[in-house]
């Protein structure tokens, strides 16, 4: 259990807080466009939501760099040259605070977060403003749960974590489930997600952020114990519940009919979902279960896929901490501002099947199945679809949340879910 949790046995979930941002200069600040995700996300608003009712700005450490972004965004809508840049740095609070005050949204893509991330969390929550992010570190929205989350929860901020590929899909789709059972009249009790067929890159940016955490692992050995228990992003002073630790070696899932490893991000969208639940002040019950997996196919190919994804990712970790196979990774992985091609993302797709166990109206025993699906690399093509959708949702659409760390579930619910659908992503029960 995170050591938060037995320290404190005070559980509050707020009311909704009304902060009137209609006085604000601008919707959306996009933080960190120069960089390669960043980027993505400031074409994505221009292309598919248009200039015309958005007042966005384009905000980083380097003018040169975004006088060079804003031209190229020209190309996609002359009305770009008129995009106003704003400069700051991650590590200077003031020339944050002077970016939070002026707009409604900050949509950050700055990382590794754990290094970077918290005095814009702070800047956000002092302004009241909110704020969207693409964070899969755990530990660092530990951290920013216990240092900020009262004070948003006061300044009516909502601070979204977790707006890319994790953990969207997870997220969502498990509240689509919750919301399919509720439509029945019925009520949820476990959801498992198993990711398929997936194609995707990896950025800069990303691997920054795992060799990141393995840094942060060998000098802190409680960031392992943050990363491991499924309940550590729990409300401060909430009991864990009856999940246990993320699935670690090969296994056959019957209702699914097909063999299952380890899922890379499940260390980080579970303990999302779980949080989810709990600040929609246990919609999906107490007693909700929740686990993801990579699904690799049924008979013996998808035994051997098995396999091998467990072989990947049991090597991952050591491979990041030790000297040698870091160096070399790092020398043969991309470097920061570098992703993969726009055709390498137009090539790129993910399926996940979401199973979904509770109850009729009747009491009796129901089975639901989902699927998420996203037609582009999920952590670029996608990713900077789910986080363009997140930062609109938060400047448009009438939210009733309350301000603190939340999830985009807890946040968004049902108008993520219909922003996300328009925007070409596939969230379906069948
Ligand atoms: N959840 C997901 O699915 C998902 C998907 C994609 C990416 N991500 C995460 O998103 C983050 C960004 O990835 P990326 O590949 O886009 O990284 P990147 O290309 O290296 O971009 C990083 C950005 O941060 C800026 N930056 C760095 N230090 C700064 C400072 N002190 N002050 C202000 N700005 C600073 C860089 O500015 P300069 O341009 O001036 O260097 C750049 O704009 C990573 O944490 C990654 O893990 C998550």
């Amino acid at each position: 259990m995170h050591p938060a949790l037995s320290l404190c046995a005070r559980v509050e979930y707020g009311t909704a807080v009304s902060t009137d941002l209609s006085d604000r200069e601008y919707d959306i600040v996009c933080w960190g466009a120069t960089g390669f995700t960043g980027a993505l996300v400031v074409e994505y608003l221009i292309e598919h939501h248009g200039l015309s009712g958005l007042r966005l700005a384009l905000a980083g450490r380097d003018r040169d760099k975004l006088e060079a972004l804003r031209r190229r965004m020209c190309e996609i809508d002359p009305a770009a040259a008129k995009l106003p840049l704003l400069i700051g740095d991650s590590l200077d609070r003031p020339s944050l605070d002077a970016i939070a005050v002026r707009t409604k949204v900050v949509c950050t893509t700055v990382g590794p977060y754990a290094k970077y991330g918290e005095q814009l969390v702070a800047a956000c929550v002092a302004a009241g403003t909110h704020y969207c992010d693409l964070t899969g570190e755990a530990q660092f929205i530990r951290r920013m749960i216990d240092r900020h989350h009262e004070a948003a929860r006061e300044s009516g901020a909502r601070i979204v974590n977790c707006c890319g590929f994790d953990s969207i899909p997870s997220d969502m789709g498990t509240y689509m489930m919750h919301r399919a059972f509720e439509q029945r009249g019925g009520q949820v009790r476990r959801v498992r997600m198993f990711v398929g067929e997936t194609k995707g890159g990896a950025s800069g940016g990303t691997i920054a952020s795992a060799l990141n955490i393995a840094d942060e692992i060998k000098r802190d050995r409680s960031v392992l114990q943050v990363l491991s228990d499924p309940y550590s992003l729990y409300p401060t002073g909430e009991p864990a519940g009856q999940d246990g630790r993320d699935q670690a070696g090969v296994r056959k899932d019957k209702d699914l009919g097909m063999w299952t490893a380890p899922f890379v991000m499940a260390a980080i969208n579970a303990k999302v979902v779980r949080r989810s639940n709990a600040l929609l002040d246990f919609a999906y019950g107490r007693d909700f279960r929740y686990a993801e997996s990579a699904s690799t196919g049924a008979g013996a190919k998808g035994l051997i896929g098995a396999a091998v994804v467990t072989a990947v990712m049991t090597a991952a970790i050591p491979a990041l901490a030790f000297g040698p196979t870091r160096r070399l990774l790092a020398k043969k992985l991309p470097k920061p501002g570098e992703g993969p091609s726009r055709e390498a993302r137009e090539a790129g797709f993910f399926v996940a099947r979401l199973i979904a166990d509770g109850v009729d109206a009747s009491g009796d025993p129901m089975q639901l199945r989902g699927r998420v699906e996203g037609v582009n690399d999920p952590g670029y093509g996608e990713t900077s679809k789910m986080l363009g959708e997140s930062a609109l949702s938060l400047a448009f659409d009438p939210l009733d949340s309350p301000g603190g760390l939340r999830t985009p579930a807890s946040t968004m619910g049902d108008r993520l879910l219909e922003r996300l659908r328009a925007a070409g992503m596939t969230f379906r029960v069948e």
